[in-house]
């Protein structure tokens, strides 16, 4: 079986968390490292996390820091649904690996330029260094086989009313992709609002009784109740392991492919995604949007990768 070259680049984050278990641990995905950018936290606390996270499932591979800002300069924490840590829940071990010397962007470029085969690019975070590396190093462009991204929304948002938090932080960058050429997926708010957190998925992961089942149940049980305050929904939406498990099997998700731009403008909607579903504009499709997600699957390939992750 060919297994997918990937580097995540993410900001960790509880449902980046689970996306991290999910890409290190299901044979189709060939994790070749791990890029944080600012988003649920500021990007000290992100990189902490994500060294946290891979030294508690024991996954090896490098982790470098990305952009502590978006491209115009702006930062802001989601500490009202990762709390003050972006990761609070359950007791995360101290990084058991030391963080790469290279920066984020330079470990992304050298990951795609020593590839022998086209790298997939998985970005759970705002884009910001996926399209700093798309302008500094455009002739990597054919070595980057497409782009699957958590972000965005064909309908209303959660950061504000229109847009969805990934995209909110770095409208600029998101727009520097959208026009990339390159072949993209959309995992937005549509789709990944499927992914819930239900009691029947916390009672199939108190089955496996593991030291990290048992932290994961923790972090979601933390991360069940932020969701619940702010959004009234009483089974949180795991939103970052969506984007992986389209790679591992496509039929985990329907998808149309679709014009989608992002507003840098708008008084009250700067971050939304336009999603022209039924095509009424003349805007040549650019992206392949998730909008339905066969949750059985969905939660069969989560649960077998915290299971394997557990056992490890
Ligand atoms: O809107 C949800 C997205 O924002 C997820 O990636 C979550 O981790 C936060 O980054
Ligand atoms: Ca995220």
């Amino acid at each position: 079986m060919s297994r997918i070259p990937i580097i995540l680049d993410c900001d960790p984050g509880h449902d980046d968390a689970l996306a991290i278990i999910l890409a290190a641990y299901n044979p189709k995905i060939d994790l070749r490292g791990i890029v944080t950018v600012s988003g649920n936290g500021a990007i000290d606390k992100v990189t902490y996390n994500a060294l946290s996270i891979c030294t508690l499932a024991k996954i090896s591979v490098p982790v470098a820091q990305g952009s502590g800002v978006s491209i115009l300069g702006s930062a802001e924490a989601a500490t009202d649904i990762h709390g003050e840590t972006a990761l609070d829940g359950a007791p995360l071990p101290k990084p058991g690996f030391e963080l790469s010397k290279e920066s984020g962007i330079e470990l992304m470029a050298r990951l795609v330029r020593e590839s022998s085969e086209p790298i997939t690019i998985v970005a759970t975070g705002p884009l910001t260094n996926v399209a700093i590396l798309l302008k500094l190093y455009p002739e990597l462009k054919s070595k980057i086989k497409e782009i699957v991204f958590m972000g965005g929304s064909a309908s209303r948002g959660n950061r504000t009313p229109y847009a969805e938090f990934n995209i909110w932080m770095d409208p600029e960058a998101t727009d520097i992709v959208l026009h990339s050429g390159l072949k993209l997926t959309m995992c937005g708010l549509d789709v990944t609002h499927q992914a819930l957190v239900t009691k029947e998925v916390f009672t199939r992961l108190e089955t496996l009784k593991t030291d990290l089942s048992t932290t994961i149940i923790g972090l979601l049980k933390f991360f069940a109740q932020t969701y619940n305050d702010v959004f009234e929904m009483p089974d949180p939406p795991l939103h970052d392991p969506v984007a992986i498990a389209v790679l591992i099997d496509p039929s985990v998700v329907s998808s149309r492919f679709v014009n989608v731009e992002v507003e840098l403008d708008g008084k009250y909607t700067r971050g939304a995604t336009v999603v022209d579903i039924y095509k009424r504009e003349e805007r040549a499709a650019n992206a392949t949007v998730a909008l339905e997600l066969d949750a059985k699957k969905f939660w069969d390939l989560m649960i077998d990768a915290i299971e394997a992750a557990g056992k490890s």
